[in-house]
């Protein structure tokens, strides 16, 4: 089965495609040489992750999802949330970003975070929601360099190391997306038979 994944993230597409296997041929929107940078403009991550599943169902009529994912940290009030990828500031880095959330916390003792990830799926027309989330806090000081963004900062509660210090696949077993995925592939897996 042929999905495009609304992405242009290549460190998301190997994600999806360790966790699809070979079940699934997904394919992302640079292998579609699709540059465009499709709107997120809703103010939740479920509007967000329909918003692009929908851009991109209308650009190519092929069954597609799309994820959106938010960093939610307690003691900031749940920012950076749903403005994760920009909360820096428009053109801003995953650095410039880590290094404001670790600036904004200095000093702070309630360091307890989630990740939240939605995948908005459209398949043979119908629209699917899936959700995974994974709990754990932000450590004072940025460690290791595998994976992306928020990364280095993020310990999960139920390891002593950041996503940034796990493999790709210890991180995929526990993490807010790979969860949505595991949701999303198990679903697709019982639309197959
Ligand atoms: P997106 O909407 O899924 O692209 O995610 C928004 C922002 O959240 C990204 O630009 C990253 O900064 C951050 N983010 C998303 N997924 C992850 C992750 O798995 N680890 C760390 N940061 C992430």
């Amino acid at each position: 089965m042929k999905l495009i994944f609304a992405t242009h993230n290549k460190h998301k597409l190997e994600e999806a495609r360790a966790i699809a296997g070979a079940c699934f041929h997904i394919v992302g929107l640079t292998d579609l040489d699709f540059h465009e940078e499709i709107p997120e403009t809703a103010d939740t991550l479920q509007g967000n992750a329909l918003q692009k599943a929908r851009y991109v169902f209308e650009r190519f009529h092929t069954d597609c999802f799309a994820d959106d994912t938010g960093l939610e940290i307690a003691a900031l009030n749940g920012r950076p949330g749903v403005y994760s990828a920009r909360y820096a500031g428009e053109h801003c880095t995953y650095q410039d970003n880590v290094q404001k959330v670790l600036r904004e916390m200095e000093g702070m003792t309630q360091r307890e975070a989630c990740f939240k990830t939605v995948i908005a799926l459209i398949l043979d027309g119908q629209e699917y929601l899936f959700e995974g989330r994974v709990d754990g806090e932000i450590i004072s000081e940025s460690k290791g360099t595998s994976g992306f963004g928020y990364d280095p900062v993020f310990r999960p509660l139920s390891s002593p190391l950041t996503f940034a210090e796990l493999s790709e696949e210890e991180k995929n077993a526990i993490s807010h997306r790979g969860r949505a995925m595991q949701k999303l592939m198990e679903f697709l897996k019982s639309r197959c038979q």
